[in-house]
């Protein structure tokens, strides 16, 4: 298999300590020695080490939703990759959506946030997709171009094939609207020919491509039936662990 399917849980600011631990412990108990797929939780930081210990060796792996690209200092409120690194992370989502709507987050900082995590050894799931407005103006690709060349700058073709990319349409973040498995492959594919473009073919070819957006147990087999589509990063639907189960498995329920 050129790509193994990547399926990310992303909590976003939900769930208390217990809820977060009950969760942790039925995944584990489904999902704990499960390899078809890479499977990754991505829970709020307060609940990182705590999940890290229940998750100890199998073969679910953590994530967090975000990170500053300086090792340490003077930056009050934000978090390391080392401190991620020391509690077991080995993912981090990058340049979300919700971060560069509310946060004020740009691509030149998502830049540097990749390079840090690469640094690092952390594999960084990076964000891109386009909002309603764009895609109505015709512009979504243009968009996704303009961010992928921008969050690549400066970036060695040796190391993109530790990176994951998250094609996350925002007119499908928890509006209950998928795009299309057809309107999704049509973006991944391009996003290959942007990455074949900057780096080259066989790079392009190696990098994992998920897809973000209204992702649920109902529709995901068919979105990954697409041959650009390599994984999911799924929000609402990854709270319920059945539900997520269900996805990680997708074919298999
Ligand atoms: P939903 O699955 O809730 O639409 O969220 C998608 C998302 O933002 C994952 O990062």
């Amino acid at each position: 298999m050129l790509r193994k399917s990547i399926m990310g849980g992303n909590w976003k600011m939900n769930k208390s300590l217990q809820e977060a631990t009950e969760f942790t412990k039925k995944l584990i108990s489904e999902l704990g020695t499960y390899r078809d797929v890479e499977t990754v939780i991505f829970p709020p930081f307060p609940y990182l080490k705590m999940i890290s210990s229940l998750l100890g060796e199998t073969d679910v792996a953590l994530g967090a939703q975000n990170m500053f690209w300086e090792e340490k200092g003077a930056y009050t409120g934000e978090v390391s990759p080392l401190m991620l690194m020391d509690v077991g992370c080995r993912y981090v989502i990058l340049g979300h959506s919700e971060r560069r709507q509310y946060f004020g987050e740009t691509d030149e900082g998502i830049n540097k946030k990749i390079k840090a995590a690469l640094k690092f050894q952390l594999t960084p799931l990076v964000c891109v997709g386009e909002k309603l407005e764009e895609r109505k103006k015709g512009l979504a690709k243009e968009i996704v171009k303009s961010q992928l060349t921008k969050c690549f700058t400066g970036i060695n073709s040796s190391e993109v094939p530790q990176i994951v990319i998250a094609y996350e349409p925002v007119w499908a973040i928890g509006t209950g609207e998928t795009a299309t498995p057809k309107q999704a492959q049509d973006m991944h594919q391009f996003i290959r020919e942007i990455l074949q473009e900057i780096f080259d073919k066989k790079t392009a070819n190696l990098v994992r491509v998920q897809y973000g957006g209204s992702v649920k147990p109902d529709n995901i087999k068919e979105l990954m039936q697409e041959p650009d589509i390599d994984g999911a990063l799924v929000g609402g639907a990854s709270l319920d662990v059945d539900s997520f189960i269900k996805i990680v498995k997708y074919g298999e329920f």
